[in-house]
């Protein structure tokens, strides 16, 4: 480490915070609700004298208000009847049209509340709102594209269908405090897109950025639509899934907590899942393969945000000849990343939201030196506070704990082979299957590792760190890692069901549908008598599909 993080540090002007907010409203109904009940105290990783610096309170709510917002949700929904699920896509799109030029001039805003309430660098702030609304105009687009297609009837078979994807009903969104905008709007956007009425709820960390845009949700949407629940998850969240209202649950966390909210459903079989939870990628380095390019991509893969992403490299295995050039080299590239607070100019490392964090990591370290493994870097796994300088523990091997746990922070394992059955085998028995990077020149030995490991984990990335973008790729995972799809398109589909409207192709239904295209008193029927379409009212009954 090389300088105390909080000690002497200053704040420039354009990132002062003031006061601390008070978030004495909450979204429900269409409303921002004032709230007079008790609040949760928010704090910032970022320490000054000693403590944490205190940014805000946010509502803490309990069972009622929670079955409150849920019935808002409900009641927008109507059982599929509302005018939120019943409306035509082009106004649904007005809607979040107006959302996003809302959302637009709330940047600065955002981006600084960001860096404060999860340690983001500013770059990496910046980044992660930019990246959300590009998310939002293209999940526009694709829903547009979607809804054009499904526009024209089909006939097969002797019988008419007009087929669309229908919303699933009232969805409950948590998102992840990592990506707490992004990761939490890629849920509900394409949620919201479709029809659903949504429930959501913010994660540990990374609220208070989520206030500015409660309000551009109120005036953008149809009350009900959109409803936040603020408090402790284990109040909030079991009484919304014993109530048996939520269709769909979509959460980016652990599959601990996935599975234990699943269980409060009285009607499992009524809940959809969306699912993105925890990984344990590998990297695979192989004996040829670009030192320089691999060590640069480990670095990134495993040290981004500092460890906390979902896709971050979180086990490397590197061949025993190359090992002592490798991590010679990866030390070397760590010790270069600079750390201190997220507003200053190519800072890398900061500190952690988490509060039981640092004694977790330190906890791991601890583990793996007491069977053998040293910290390689020099400083490695020093603390101040909230910050944890990176640990780089060499060798690892599969009976320390860092082996098989989920770090999601700055520890570095670095597991030596001879053979690549090991990393396979590690592969094939994990819980996990998310993604995996190889780093090698040889397409001979890549062939073959690449056809086996397509299906064991949903990315096999070459010469590249691990990462969900861009969002136009389906971002997924097997086992404990995903259930469902995301990706702009993919998303679409993940929070709608196809349901359709058909008849027989008789010749008084054929007058009857042909009134009702044109009549435009039909949402989901109402295409009109496209070229498409006349073309089947012309044909006999033949099957066109
Ligand atoms: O936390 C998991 C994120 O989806 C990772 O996204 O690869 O773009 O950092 P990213």
């Amino acid at each position: 480490m090389r300088r105390k993080i909080f000690l002497n540090y200053t704040i420039p002007e354009k990132y002062r915070l003031g006061a601390p907010i008070r978030q004495d409203s909450h979204l429900s109904d269409g409303k921002m609700l004032r709230w007079d009940g008790a609040m949760q105290a928010v704090y910032s990783p970022v320490y000054q004298g000693g403590k944490p610096i205190l940014l805000g309170h946010i509502p803490e709510m309990g069972e009622g208000d929670a079955l409150a917002a849920l019935d808002a949700a409900y009641r927008a929904y109507d059982l599929g009847r509302g005018v939120w699920p019943t409306q035509k896509p082009k106004d649904r799109i007005r809607c979040m049209e107006a959302f996003v030029a809302l959302m637009k001039t709330m940047r600065d805003e955002v981006v600084k509340r960001l860096m404060w309430e999860i340690g983001k660098t500013l770059g990496d702030s910046e980044s992660e709102f930019d990246r959300t609304l590009a998310y939002i105009v293209d999940t526009i687009r694709e829903y547009e594209e979607m809804s054009r297609q499904a526009a024209e009837l089909r006939l097969a078979g002797g019988v008419y269908a007009q087929i669309r994807r229908g919303p699933l009903g009232v969805v409950l969104c948590l998102g992840p405090y990592n990506y707490p905008l992004n990761e939490t709007f890629c849920l509900l956007i394409p949620a919201i897109l479709m029809g659903n009425t949504v429930v959501f709820k913010p994660a540990r960390h990374g609220i208070l950025l989520l206030s500015p845009l409660m309000e551009a949700f109120a005036e953008a949407f149809p009350k009900g639509v959109v409803n936040i629940l603020y408090g402790s998850g284990s109040t909030v969240v079991p009484p919304v899934m014993r109530s048996g209202k939520v269709d769909a649950l979509a959460l980016i966390g652990s599959s601990r907590s996935a599975n234990a909210i699943r269980q409060y459903h009285p009607r499992p079989n009524r809940l959809r899942t969306v699912l993105g939870l925890e990984a344990k990628n590998p990297a695979v380095v192989m004996p040829d393969a670009d030192l320089d390019l691999a060590v640069s991509e480990c670095v990134l893969g495993a040290l981004s945000f500092n460890g906390q992403r979902c896709t971050a490299l979180k086990l490397l295995f590197v061949h025993e000849s190359i090992a002592k050039s490798f991590t010679k080299a990866f030390v070397h590239r760590v010790a270069a990343l600079r750390c201190g607070l997220p507003w200053e100019a190519g800072v890398r490392l900061t500190p952690l939201p988490e509060p039981g964090k640092p004694d977790y990591l330190q906890a791991l370290v601890a583990d793996a030196e007491a069977q053998g493994a040293k910290v390689i870097n020099e400083g490695g796994g020093a603390r101040e506070e909230s910050f944890f300088y990176p640990a780089v523990l060499y060798p690892v091997d599969k009976g320390m704990r860092i082996y098989h746990e989920e770090q999601f922070g700055p520890v570095v394992p670095i597991v030596p082979f001879t053979s690549i059955s090991e990393p396979v085998a590690r592969i094939c028995e994990s819980h996990y299957g998310q993604q995996v990077s190889l780093f090698s020149q040889n397409i001979d030995e890549l062939a073959p590792l690449i056809d086996g490991l397509v299906n064991q984990v949903c990315r096999v990335n070459i010469n590249s760190q691990c990462q969900r973008g861009p969002d136009v790729y389906p971002f997924t995972g097997r086992k404990d890692s995903a259930v469902g799809t995301l990706s702009v398109h993919d998303a679409l589909r993940s929070f709608s069901i196809r349901t359709m409207v058909a008849c027989k192709a008789f010749e008084a239904n054929r007058k009857l549908l042909k009134a009702l295209l044109n009549s435009g008193k039909s949402n989901f029927v109402n295409a009109g008598v496209t070229p498409c379409n006349q073309r089947l009212f012309q044909g006999s009954s033949g099957d066109l599909d």
